[in-house]
């Protein structure tokens, strides 16, 4: 558990901030980051808050089976609103395991506290001392995703790899870094574990802007696979590389810690604010520039581009359970739009000769597999680049036949993002 002591917390404001967090988390892509800095989050106590955030993430991360356990014993569901104060009540009894009398009471008081809910104290208080004296199977795999993208995931798949994704996403992911330079006594200093490519799993619990050399930007927070793009470009002193939708900035920090030249655009001024930060702590260089990349009127070409194109993120839920609450099936082919835009806009930016990697941190092949095969018949003089067994750290398992990588989540030992990676050579 992640927080000190939940009996003791019968406070009302830490759960009605778990309530804010879990309404913005699941009414829009970005909410959950938004619910977390809400007022009502940043008014709690430490301890209380720790408490809110783990409560929000619980309830997200299992929200599949609890919803199922939910509708069973619902004949006719409350204004959306009671749902969720349902939703966390039954995330305290089931996953944090609050004692049922805390958790029944403390839920019951938050419906009261709702415009309109004292009418739903009663049902507030059938709903969960049932779930209480009969505990539903939280760990079902197949209850963990919304139905839609479990059934594209076994599509695209099987039934087993769908199961095994699904199966992490109840779980608590470990934080990835990357280290500026050499690891040296970074691992230690950080109880890592070193992964293959030089991710270094952190021990440590808690902020990370404490741990041992943030402060002194020996290292940056980025998950596994999301560190492998950026490495299969292999660039260095010398070379010239584009970083095109760059924010926040973990694969820039790369290519610039790698020696490169680097240009680093993205769309938003405010999200490039965080790269220039990144770049200031970690005492590396970059341009920066705020623009469309698909319409960057800029005409230089460089070595290496790198586009890690928007997507529907579906590949990041063990961070972001919200993202598969918030997306829907009309996203992807939204989103599969603009990536073949940019990914043309990407390919018009590398020198003849040069490399282009694509990525995008989405399970979902119209985003990956289908977009690369889409460009490829666009672009005669594009080719893939196939990607060797164990290049760039990533894991045995995702190496395609044709050389692109399918990183799924269960692929290293512990979890990691899911993600769609491939090299492409533009023909000199
Ligand atoms: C997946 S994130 C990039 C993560 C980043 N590469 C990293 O490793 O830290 C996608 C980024 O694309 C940016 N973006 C979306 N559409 C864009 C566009 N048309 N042109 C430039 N940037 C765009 C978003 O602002 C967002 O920062």
């Amino acid at each position: 558990m992640t927080h000190a002591e939940p009996n003791d917390i019968r406070g009302l404001p830490a759960r009605a901030a778990a309530l804010e967090v879990l309404t913005a988390a699941l009414a829009r892509r970005g909410g959950l980051d938004e619910g977390l800095s809400h007022p009502s989050m940043a008014r709690l106590e430490p301890r209380d808050r720790a408490f809110a955030r783990a409560l929000a993430m619980a309830t997200l991360r299992r929200l599949g089976p609890i919803d199922a356990a939910l509708q069973a014993r619902l004949k006719k569901p409350p204004p959306e609103r009671i749902v969720n104060v349902l939703r966390l009540g039954a995330a305290q009894l089931l996953v944090l395991k609050v004692a049922p009398h805390a958790a029944v009471g403390a839920t019951v008081d938050l419906a009261a506290a709702q415009k309109g809910g004292g009418a739903f104290k009663g049902l507030v208080n059938a709903v969960l001392r049932g779930l209480s004296r009969e505990p539903p199977d939280l760990d079902d795999p197949v209850s963990m995703a919304p139905v839609w993208l479990f059934a594209r995931w076994r599509a695209a798949y099987g039934e087993a790899e769908a199961q095994a994704i699904a199966g992490l996403i109840a779980a608590e992911p470990a934080t990835d870094v990357t280290p500026k330079g050499e690891a040296g006594d970074l691992a230690a200093a950080l109880e890592a574990e070193i992964l293959p490519g030089g991710t270094l799993r952190v021990g440590l619990k808690g902020e990370v802007t404490g741990w041992p050399g943030f402060a002194e930007g020996r290292w940056w927070v980025q998950d596994a696979s999301a560190a492998v793009p950026a490495r299969l470009l292999a660039v260095g002193p010398g070379h010239t590389a584009l970083d095109l939708c760059a924010a926040p900035g973990g694969k820039t920090l790369q290519l610039a810690a790698a020696g490169a030249s680097v240009t680093a655009v993205d769309r938003s001024e405010a999200r490039l604010k965080r790269v220039r930060e990144n770049l200031a702590r970690t005492g590396l260089s970059a341009e920066t520039v705020a623009a469309d990349a698909a319409a960057w009127g800029d005409r230089r070409t460089f070595d290496a581009v790198l586009l890690d194109a928007p997507c529907s993120a579906t590949g990041t839920f063990r961070r972001h359970p919200d993202v598969l609450w918030a997306a829907s099936p009309a996203d992807i082919p939204k989103l599969a739009a603009v990536q073949a835009r940019l990914l043309d806009s990407a390919a018009g930016r590398v020198k003849p000769g040069g490399r282009m990697v694509y990525c995008v941190c989405s399970l979902e092949p119209e985003e990956g597999e289908g977009q690369v095969a889409a460009f490829l018949q666009r672009r005669p003089g594009f080719a893939l680049d196939p990607i060797g067994p164990g290049e760039g750290g990533a894991p045995e398992a995702s190496l395609r036949p044709d050389g692109t990588l399918r990183i799924l989540p269960h692929h290293m030992p512990g979890g990691t993002d899911g993600f769609y990676v491939a090299r492409l050579r533009r023909h000199a």
